[in-house]
C-alpha cells in the first residue's frame, strides 16, 4: 500500500490535488467517503482540534473509530488536521500527547499548527513533532504565515488584507522553515482564508478569496514539497486550479460541507437527510469545482 507521503508527492508530481475534507460531525464521514468512492477519486478524511473541542466530532478516537467502520485504502486516508501550539483563543496547547495520540490511533499524516509563534518557536515545536512522527513513518504538515478566520473576532476587511499581503508567508522565512524542520508538506498563506469557526459566524457565507499565484510560484521553488492550500473552501474557481498547476498538492475543505449538514439538521432535524446533503455538496466538489473525480488514475499505480 502506498504512504499517504507517496500518494501527496505523487499528486504534486502529476499537477493534480488531493482534498482533504474536515469531520466536525461524526456522521459526515460516511456520505464523503462514499462521494470519494463513487467519482473514484481519492481524499484524505480530516479532523482538527476545533472540530472535537467546538463541534461534535467528539475525539481523534471518535474519528479513528467512524474511518475504521468506512475505510477504503485505495480512496481515502485519515489525516490529524490542525494540532495547534497556540490555539484559535491564543492558549497554548498540550500539542505533543494529541500527536502521540494520533499515531498511536492509526491517522496516516499529522498536521502541527505553530503559525501563531515566532519563527524560531513555529521551527522548534514543528522539530519536534517531525522527530516523533517521523519515526512512526508518518508525514507531517506544517504551517508558515496567518490563514486567519478560525479566530473569534471580525477579521480586516479582506480587500485589505489581499491587497496589503498582511501574514502572507514569506519566501525566505519557508526556505529555512523546511530546511530547519524537516517537515514533509507545508500549508502556506497566499489570500487564502479558513471559514468562521465561532458560534454566531459559522453560518456566515465565506468571502470569496483570491490567491496570490506569483507568491506561490517563489514559495514552491524554495520548498521545493509539496504546499497545502487551507480555507480551501469559496476561493474562486479559476485561481484554485491555477493553484494546483503552481505546487498545491492538498486542498482543506471544511465549511463548503459542513453549512448543508447543520442547515438540513436545523431544518429536518434528521441525519439521513443532513448526510445525503453533505454527499451531493462532496459530489460537487469533487466532481465540478475542484475536476479531481477519476484522478485516483495519475496517483494510484501500484496502490
Ligand atoms: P474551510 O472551512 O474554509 O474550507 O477551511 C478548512 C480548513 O482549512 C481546515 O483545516
Amino acid at each position: 500500500m502506498k504512504t499517504t507521503a507517496t500518494i501527496i508527492e505523487n499528486a504534486r508530481r502529476s499537477g493534480v490535488v488531493i482534498p482533504a475534507f474536515n469531520i466536525p460531525y461524526l456522521p459526515m464521514l460516511q456520505p464523503v467517503v462514499r462521494a470519494v468512492v463513487d467519482h473514484d477519486a481519492f481524499a484524505l478524511i480530516a479532523v482538527a482540534r476545533p472540530e472535537w473541542m467546538k463541534f461534535e466530532a467528539r475525539s481523534p478516537a471518535a474519528v479513528a473509530e467512524e474511518f475504521t467502520r468506512w475505510a477504503n485504502p485505495d480512496h481515502v486516508r485519515l489525516h490529524m488536521d490542525h494540532v495547534p501550539v497556540l490555539d484559535e483563543d491564543n492558549q497554548p496547547v498540550d500539542y505533543l500527547p494529541i500527536i502521540r495520540d494520533a499515531l498511536a490511533l492509526g491517522y496516516q499524516s499529522v498536521m502541527v499548527d505553530g503559525s501563531r509563534l515566532p519563527l524560531a518557536a513555529n521551527i522548534a515545536a514543528t522539530r519536534a513533532v517531525v522527530d516523533l512522527a517521523h519515526a512512526a513513518g508518518i508525514p507531517v504538515e506544517a504551517e508558515l504565515g496567518a490563514v486567519m478566520g478560525h479566530e473569534a473576532g471580525p477579521l480586516p476587511p479582506y480587500e485589505e488584507l489581499f491587497a496589503s499581503g498582511k501574514g502572507f508567508t514569506d519566501v525566505e522565512e519557508a526556505r529555512r522553515f523546511v530546511a530547519e524542520t524537516g517537515c514533509d508538506w507545508l500549508s502556506v498563506a497566499i489570500g487564502n482564508i479558513h471559514g468562521a469557526i465561532v458560534a454566531g459566524a459559522r453560518d456566515q457565507r465565506k468571502v470569496e478569496a483570491r490567491l496570490k499565484l506569483a507568491r506561490l510560484d517563489e514559495l514552491a521553488a524554495a520548498t521545493g514539497i509539496p504546499l497545502v492550500l487551507h480555507g480551501g473552501s469559496g476561493i474562486r474557481r479559476e485561481d484554485v486550479l491555477a493553484a494546483v498547476r503552481h505546487g498545491i498538492a492538498k486542498i482543506n475543505v471544511g465549511t463548503e460541507i459542513r453549512q448543508p449538514y447543520e442547515q438540513a439538521m436545523r431544518e429536518t432535524g434528521d441525519v439521513a437527510a443532513a448526510q445525503e446533503a453533505v454527499y451531493r455538496r462532496t459530489a460537487w466538489v469533487l466532481g465540478e469545482h475542484l475536476a479531481v473525480a477519476g484522478q485516483r488514475r495519475f496517483i494510484a499505480a501500484g496502490m
